[in-house]
Parts: structure tokens; C-alpha cells; sequence
């Protein structure tokens, strides 16, 4: 998971960004909302986290305008009831406080991202499954992956990205049902300055973050 943090990276935060790379994200620091959004336009990210000392309310303004539906998660000294509740109102989907605390942040980060655990199988199907996989992942084919909800589609697909050439590059998910119809298209194929009122600057898709778009900086 590609996780942005926003914000002074002095004390705390630092805390939560190793938290997080230890969680199995891949962190990328910005110190402000500018170039947090640029990153954004440039590189994407699955879920940002900002600092209430920045104004986060103008911060998810700013990413909607431009149509990124990516999470915010707030966080900040924990005792500020009030910067956690003006968070929320502003938009941000979770409050962490700080100092922060290794096992809630790995839970924040799975919740809002939807990272799934370590494949397990034992039916002989399923074994099959992983073979055919272990044979295909290596190409360039594409793969159509069906079967009923929570059966574990997206499992196997982190299973054969981890299989294939591209395991060291990032693995973009999309739930398409959480995008706004709006949105779609610029999450997807991401849009030219001035495509639309609020497009202030050229933004790449989810389909270039896929495809090589330079990855965050660490494990
Ligand atoms: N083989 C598996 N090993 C470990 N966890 C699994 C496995 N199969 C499913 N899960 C767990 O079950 C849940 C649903 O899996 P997943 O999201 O991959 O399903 P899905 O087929 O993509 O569902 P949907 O169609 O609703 O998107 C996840 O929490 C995932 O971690
Ligand atoms: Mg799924």
C-alpha cells in the first residue's frame, strides 16, 4: 500500500511513518498541501495521512476539485478533541491521535485500504488455482479473474502480482464501486490541465501509477 504523509515530519509523525513502513506500506513524505497534491498528480497513492496542524479542510477541498477520491486519514495530538472532530467534519475518514500507536496505525491502514493478509489455502481447487497462476504470472498476459463476492479475487491477484516481473513495483487496486461516477474517469485515465474547472494541473491515472509511474521510496 502507498501511503502520503502530510506534514512537519518532526517527533511524532516520523513515529508513524515508521510504524507505517513497518505495517508493509510504502511511505512518501510531503511537508505541505502543495506538494502533496503534486505528488498526488505525479505518483498517486492509495491513502494519505495528514496533520491537523495543517488545514485539512482546505487540503480535501483541494483533492476533490482535482477528482481524487483517495482516503485522508487526520491525525494530531491526541488530546485535541476539537482538531479530531473538525477533521472528521471536514472529511477526513479516520482520527489517529498521536503519539501514535504501532498496531492501531497497521489497523487504520488496512481498514481504509483494504489490504488483505498472507494467502492461505487447502483445498486441492484452490491448489490449482495457484499452480496455473505460478505458470502464468511471469507473462505479460492479461488475467481475468471471476468468482463470487469475498472469494478472494483480490487475494490472488496480489498473489500473482507478487509472482510477476512487476512484484517490486506497486500494486494499484481500484474499487470502482467507491468511486463517485464523476470521478471515474480521472481516477482511472487521469486528466490534461485544464480539462475541467478545478484540473489545475496535469494529473496521471490510475492505469500510469500501475504502469511504472516511479514508486514511493521505501519499504
Ligand atoms: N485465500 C485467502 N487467504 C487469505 N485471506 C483470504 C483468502 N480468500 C479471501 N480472503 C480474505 O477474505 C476477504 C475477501 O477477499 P477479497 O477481497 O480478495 O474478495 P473478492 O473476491 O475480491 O471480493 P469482492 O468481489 O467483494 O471484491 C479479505 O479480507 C481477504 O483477506
Ligand atoms: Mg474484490
Amino acid at each position: 500500500m502507498r501511503l502520503l504523509i502530510v506534514g512537519h515530519l518532526g517527533g511524532q509523525l516520523a513515529v508513524a511513518s515508521r510504524m507505517a513502513i513497518g505495517a508493509s506500506a510504502k511511505v512518501v513524505h510531503a511537508p505541505d498541501h502543495a506538494v502533496a497534491l503534486d505528488q498526488m498528480r505525479t505518483r498517486g497513492a492509495d491513502v494519505i495521512m495528514v496533520d491537523v496542524a495543517c488545514d485539512i479542510g482546505s487540503f480535501i477541498t483541494a483533492l476533490r476539485a482535482e477528482r481524487f477520491s483517495t482516503e485522508v486519514i487526520a491525525c494530531g495530538i491526541g488530546t485535541d478533541a476539537q482538531a479530531a472532530v473538525s477533521a472528521i467534519r471536514a472529511g477526513a475518514k479516520e482520527y489517529v491521535p498521536l503519539p501514535p500507536e504501532a498496531e492501531l496505525i497497521a489497523a487504520v491502514l488496512q481498514a481504509v485500504a483494504q489490504d488483505t493478509q498472507a494467502f492461505i489455502f487447502r483445498d486441492p481447487a484452490m491448489g490449482r488455482v495457484v499452480q496455473l497462476v505460478d505458470q502464468i504470472a511471469p507473462s505479460d498476459a492479461s488475467i481475468l479473474i471471476t468468482g463470487e463476492s469475498g472469494t478472494g479475487k483480490e487475494v490472488i491477484a496480489r498473489y500473482v502480482h507478487s509472482k510477476s516481473n512487476r512484484a517490486n513495483e506497486a500494486f494499484v487496486a481500484v474499487n470502482c464501486a467507491a468511486i463517485p461516477e464523476n470521478l471515474l474517469e480521472s481516477e482511472l485515465f487521469g486528466h490534461e490541465k485544464g480539462a475541467f474547472t478545478g484540473a489545475l494541473a496535469r494529473r496521471i491515472g490510475k492505469f500510469e501509477e500501475a504502469n511504472g509511474a516511479p514508486c514511493c521510496s521505501t519499504k
